[in-house]
Parts: structure tokens; C-alpha cells; sequence
């Protein structure tokens, strides 16, 4: 199968800074494809050279084959996305505003336009003017407009950024849609791990512009399994606390807390139990979500630049 997306070498430098080191990816039709990293990691800066707004400075990429500098136009007529906020005209209504776009687009009928706004669930309120609509309801505007021309690769820089969980999901139902049943590929960026398991089929994870491990979310979740972390804050001595769960993996990570991994979750009362009758003076026992260095280290055990998988 051809990827829809191929990225190779691709490095950029802003100044002596290298924020794009030696980039290699591959995407394909019907996957929604999770570009993860911290913020500063460079998803931006790669997602700009992929849709052609910004110069790099070796490397190449391909999409659906075609070179965006060789046959820029074939290229870019297959790419469709958002990069930052999408840009709309707030006095003008949503149809408004789609018919602008698909002015400066070949081929998009009116059928079409009706089309897309019913994917992303606007019908109700696609004549109203787009300065009513909620963050999640531009938000899908802009995917209506960049899927407007058929792209077989949408891309979407962080575009959970500042929507609500409602919003979120309708996002992901749409974004799911779009690559499964119309066979699209899907790119989305994003700084919180949580949100892609729920929306990707793989993530990518970059960190100082470096591409850290590839990996399906099926795989994340599998090897995630058997490893529950909890977080104990008590009063008093930590270390004597700590102490005395000598029989699993402790870590002192605060003046009162100390984080124990378990490998099943019902383990933790038999701590808890533990502690009460040693005289801890227990405050509270959360479960600790992992963040993102913490699961990309386990991932790729330590190794860095690979892309694997
Ligand atoms: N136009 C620019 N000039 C100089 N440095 C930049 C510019 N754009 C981004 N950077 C730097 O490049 C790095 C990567 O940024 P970016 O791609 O926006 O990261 P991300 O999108 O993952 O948060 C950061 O250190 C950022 O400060
Ligand atoms: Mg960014």
C-alpha cells in the first residue's frame, strides 16, 4: 500500500536551533494518525513544511507520491487542513463562508458543500453567522472547509485546543469517519496523550524535534496494561512510609508523596491496609497518570531517533 504521506529526512533549523532533526514517517489511508510531543517538540514547524508554508532545509515530502516541490500543485490538491486557527469570516455565515472557500477551489459543487456540512453535524446551524458559533462549532467548520475538495490527507494542528469534552468527541467522531469509512488519512498534533489513545489508531511521538517511536494505539494500550501507578500523600515521615511497602516498586516523588506501581489495580487496598496499621497517616491515594516522557522511555527503551514500528 502507498502512503499517503511520506516524510523523508527532514530537517529544519530556526537560527542554530535544529527544531526538526532527521524526520521519517509514513501515513496511510484510513488511519487517524497522532503526531504527540510536548509543546516546542516541532509538530507545528513539521505540519507547516508538510502543507508547503514554510521552507526546509533538507529532506523530502511526498503526498500520494507526488513531490511538493516537483508537482507542488498535484501534491497540495490532495492535502487539506488547519494549521493554527482556522480562518473565518465572523460576520458572514457558516454556508457563507464555505462557499467563499470553494471559490478558491476547483471542482466543489454545491451538493458538495451540503455534503460536508453534514459530516461534521452543522446543518442546524450553518446559516447562522459564524461569530454565534461555539470553539467547537468553528472547529468543525474548518474541517467542513479543508474536506471540502476530497483530500485524501487532512491535517490538523492540535485541534482539541480549547474545546470542551463535548467538542472533543464530536471531533473524533468525525475525525474517525473521515478515515475509516471514507478511507481518508488523518493527521491531528497534540500535546496530551489522553486524547489521542481515543482518537488515533497510531501515534507518532516527537520530542526536540526528534521522532521518538511510532506505535499503534492497540500496542500503547498493551503494553501499558499489568503497570498501574498510584500516587500516596501522607503526613509525616515519607520515607518510613515508603519503607514499608518493600514489596513492590516505590518512588519517593515529593515532601509527602511517594508513587507505587502495581500490577493490578486491587492490590492497592492491601497497600492501603498496610499503611493504616502502620500508623501512616494516610491523605489521599490517586491513581497517577503516566506522562508522555515517562511512556515514550518505556516504549522505546531509552533509544532515541528510531522510528520503529
Ligand atoms: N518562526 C520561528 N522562529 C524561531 N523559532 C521558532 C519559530 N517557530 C517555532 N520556533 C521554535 O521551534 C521549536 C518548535 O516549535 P513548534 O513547531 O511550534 O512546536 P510545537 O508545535 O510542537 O509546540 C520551538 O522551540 C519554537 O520556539
Ligand atoms: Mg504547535
Amino acid at each position: 500500500m502507498e502512503a499517503v504521506l511520506q516524510i523523508k529526512g527532514l530537517n529544519k533549523y530556526f537560527g542554530h536551533k535544529k527544531v526538526v532533526d532527521d524526520l521519517n514517517l509514513e501515513l496511510y489511508r484510513g488511519e487517524v494518525f497522532g503526531f504527540l510531543g510536548p509543546n516546542g517538540a516541532g509538530k507545528t514547524t513539521t505540519i507547516k513544511m508538510v502543507m508547503s508554508l514554510l521552507q526546509r532545509d533538507s529532506g523530502e515530502i511526498l503526498i500520494n507520491g507526488y513531490s511538493i516541490d516537483k508537482q507542488y500543485e498535484k501534491a497540495m490538491a490532495c492535502v487539506g487542513g488547519i494549521v493554527e486557527n482556522p480562518e473565518t469570516y465572523q460576520y458572514m455565515t457558516g454556508i457563507q463562508n464555505l462557499r467563499q472557500y470553494a471559490r478558491m477551489r476547483t471542482g466543489v459543487t454545491e451538493e458538495r458543500i451540503r455534503e460536508v456540512v453534514r459530516i461534521v453535524g452543522l446543518e442546524n446551524r450553518i446559516n447562522d453567522k459564524v461569530k454565534k458559533y461555539s470553539l467547537g462549532m468553528k472547529q468543525r467548520l474548518g474541517v467542513a472547509q479543508s474536506i471540502m475538495h476530497h483530500p485524501d490527507l487532512l491535517i490538523l494542528d492540535e485541534p482539541t485546543n480549547g474545546l470542551d469534552p463535548a467538542g472533543i468527541k464530536e471531533l473524533r467522531d468525525i475525525l474517525k469517519r473521515l478515515a475509516h469509512e471514507e478511507n481518508a488519512c488523518v493527521m491531528v498534533s497534540s500535546h496530551l496523550l489522553s486524547e489521542m489513545q481515543l482518537m488515533c489508531d497510531r501515534v507518532g511521538i516527537i520530542a526536540d524535534g526528534r521522532l521518538i517511536g511510532v506505535r499503534s494505539v492497540s500496542e500503547l494500550m498493551s503494553e501499558s496494561e499489568g503497570k498501574h501507578q498510584f500516587e500516596i500523600r501522607v503526613k509525616g515521615n515519607v520515607s518510613a512510609a515508603a519503607a514499608l511497602i518493600d514489596d513492590k516498586p516505590v518512588e519517593i516523588t515529593g515532601e509527602q508523596t511517594f508513587h507505587v506501581t502495581v500490577a493490578n489495580e486491587d492490590e492497592i487496598s492491601g497497600i492501603i491496609t498496610r499503611l493504616v496499621i502502620n500508623q501512616v497517616k494516610l491523605i489521599t491515594v490517586t491513581e497517577a497518570t503516566r506522562n508522555l516522557e515517562e511512556v515514550f522511555i518505556e516504549l522505546t527503551g531509552g533509544e532515541g531517533g528510531h522510528q520503529i514500528g
